[in-house]
């Protein structure tokens, strides 16, 4: 028996109407809703979960039209043991990936959709990643048993009747999602259903196919199948056979005194500060420049006519860590957030409002942790989950760049690669040339809390892509390599690549760089290298600013500090060389031969260096 919905006046896309279909009879749903975007469904949805106690309305005053909403505490996290990327062969997943056949995953995986919408409204979602009908846009259609992931993809992509009607008969990205938790008749609902069972849990991709397959889980990047499902592991897949990139970045625009605009893109792991870098503000005695914000997580990079690598922000709003956030350390966001949001697993306030670690003002005497019990400051367990974060729509933040939605995108001039690593690289440095660079950017990682990984204990983390490459790492990066150089070859000029890190710590454990909005004088010296305003000197690993290449004016930074802050020390420089010796051998035929010339040239060029190296000694 198949269930009645009004799909066909919704849309003439015959492939999607079967599709839609066939769901059903799988999952077996009460009733199918064809969500239209408009501001109505969102409030009758959001009125629907406060009723049912998923929701918490904020108070008005203080948070208008915004809602709180507590996850099931093993619901907290992209799961990334349980993410595949399910290529028809093995290899093309790589060994970065867990793989399984497409055929043998879709047959487990029917297993646990077989019934599992029973007692629930199965809602059909059309998005578009980009904006709606652009040349660049990707419409996808995410069918989902979740209300809450309704309401949180208005926000995070565009969903409208008009992705439909310009999606007409053509090909969409079809990505299914299922908490994964039925109802039998009578039976009660949770405030958070899901699948609870970690190995029940599916994170699944067949880029072949082009599909999304997620089961078990409610939370970000699990559910809301637009972000990294799409946006960057299906699309990293399409941009390889396309020749452009899907990346794990933020796009944020610099305006120097003279009124000149320069677009830069940063990759950084999760969680390692691309929220904050794409909403920096000058701080004081950088005034005279002007930062805009593009994106905070996803770039689309792609070549332009006019011989330029242009970036967009495929998404519509953002899912921001909210745990450090405070008018002291991302003012942008905190505005951005001042009503229309949705915050998932944060604190609430006896007055209605949210709370969360190193937020603004001093610590209440009494608040509802994340859990939903509650807290006072002599808690020992946090009231907000680390990972807590809000949804908040991108046209909100102040410094929203004029152009964020112009479907030609930015041009970039530069590419930023960093991670967390308190010892051996510097605040900054430039790479020789762009194979120079992909190396940096195939090497980055961040320290390793518990186990150590390797000779110097850095989780690798190329292109801050480890859980989103949707191919082989390998051919991920000569898929760079080839970019690069087939534009040298046409004669084009390629962005400047640079490594940052604004983590590094002296020998009492303290970070040595203020960063925050201090790291707007690292991006003015990248802005004045890529205009050739500025000087460089020649270090083991890259070009490396001197004390005199920075802009003083404002802070208190004393040269012995940043002779300190960008020094490099030849052992654990070979330490590093050796570490990635081993680490690239997994790759076997896949590692680009470039890479590997790349690493025995930093070898050679360490032997060949002092046992410290400063700027002062490249004089
Ligand atoms: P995802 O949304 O998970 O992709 O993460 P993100 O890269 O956007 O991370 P986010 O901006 O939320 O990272 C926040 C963390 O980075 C917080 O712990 C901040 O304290 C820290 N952070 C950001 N910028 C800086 C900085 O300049 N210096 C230091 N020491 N910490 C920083
Ligand atoms: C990340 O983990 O990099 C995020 C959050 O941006 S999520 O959308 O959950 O993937
Ligand atoms: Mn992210």
């Amino acid at each position: 028996m198949t269930l009645s919905h009004d799909g066909a006046s919704r849309t003439s896309n015959n492939e999607l109407i079967s599709w839609v279909d066939e769901i059903a009879k799988m999952c077996t749903p009460d009733t199918i809703v064809w969500c239209d975007g408009s501001k109505a469904e969102y409030d009758r949805l959001a009125a629907e979960l406060v009723e049912a106690g998923v929701y918490i309305k904020l108070n008005e005053e203080k948070r208008p039209n915004s809602y709180l909403a507590r996850s099931h505490p093993s619901d907290v996290a992209r799961v990334e043991n349980r993410t595949f990327m399910c290529h028809e062969k093995e290899a093309d997943a790589g060994p970065t990936n867990n793989w399984m056949a497409p055929a043998q995953m879709k047959a487990e995986m029917r297993k646990s959709y077989e019934g599992c919408m029973k007692g629930r409204t199965m809602y059909v979602i059309p998005f578009s990643m980009g904006p709606i009908g652009s040349p660049i846009a990707q419409i996808g259609i995410e069918i989902t048993d979740s209300a809450y992931v309704v309401t949180n993809q208005h926000i995070m992509t565009r969903v409208s009747q008009k992705v439909l009607d310009t999606l007409g008969d053509g090909e969409f990205i079809k990505c299914l999602h299922s908490v994964g938790a039925p109802l039998e008749p009578g039976q009660e609902d949770v405030p958070w259903p899901c699948e609870a069972q970690i190995d029940d849990k599916y994170i699944t991709h067949f880029p072949e196919t082009r599909e999304i397959w997620s089961y078990g889980s409610g939370y970000g990047g699990n559910a809301l199948l637009g972000k990294k499902c799409l946006a960057l592991r299906i699309a990293s897949n399409m941009a390889r056979e396309e020749g452009w990139l899907a990346e794990h970045m933020l796009i944020l625009g610099l305006k120097n005194p003279a009124g000149e605009d320069t677009y830069i893109a940063a990759a950084f792991p999760s969680a390692c500060g691309k929220t904050n870098l794409a909403m920096v503000l000058p701080p004081e005695g950088l005034k005279d420049w002007k930062t805009f914000t593009v994106g905070d997580d996803i770039a689309w990079i792609k070549p332009h006519t006019d011989g330029t690598l242009r970036a967009i922000n495929p998404e519509y709003g953002f899912f921001g860590v909210a745990p450090g956030t405070s008018y002291d350390s991302n003012p942008m966001a905190m505005e951005s957030m001042k009503e229309n949001c949705i915050f998932t697993n944060v604190a609430l306030t006896d007055d209605g409002d949210v709370w969360w670690e190193d937020i603004d003002g001093p610590v209440p005497d009494h608040l509802i942790d994340w859990k939903g019990d509650d807290w006072t400051p002599d808690s020992d367990k946090p009231a907000a989950h680390p990972n807590s974060r809000f949804t908040a729509p991108a046209g909100q933040c102040p410094s929203i760049d004029p152009r964020w939605e112009d479907p030609e995108g930015v041009p970039i001039s530069a590419f930023l690669f960093g991670g967390r690593l308190s010892k051996t690289f510097p605040l900054v440095y430039e790479s020789f040339d762009w194979d120079h660079g992909v190396f940096q950017a195939c090497t980055m990682g961040s320290e390793a809390t518990a186990a150590a990984i390797g000779v110097s204990g850095i989780r690798r983390d190329p292109f801050a892509m480890l859980p989103f490459i949707g191919y082989n790492m390998g051919d991920y990066w000569q898929h760079w390599l080839d970019m690069g150089q087939n534009r040298e070859k046409q004669g084009l000029k390629n962005p400047k690549i640079f490594r940052v890190n604004w983590f590094r710590k002296d020998d009492n454990g303290k970070f040595m760089w203020p960063g925050f909005g201090q790291n707007m004088r690292v991006l003015e010296w990248v802005v004045d290298r890529i205009n050739g305003k500025v000087g460089a000197s020649e270090s083991p690993f890259g070009l490396v600013p001197s004390y005199e290449d920075f802009n003083w004016n404002g802070l208190d930074f004393a040269p012995e500090q940043f002779m300190q802050l960008t020094e490099i020390s030849r052992d654990a420089g070979l330490a590093e060389v050796a570490d990635l010796k081993v680490y690239f051998e997994q790759f076997g035929d896949h590692l680009p031969a470039d890479i590997e010339a790349q690493r025995v040239a930093m070898g050679e060029r360490l032997e060949n260096s002092v046992a410290i190296w400063r700027t002062k000694d490249a004089a």
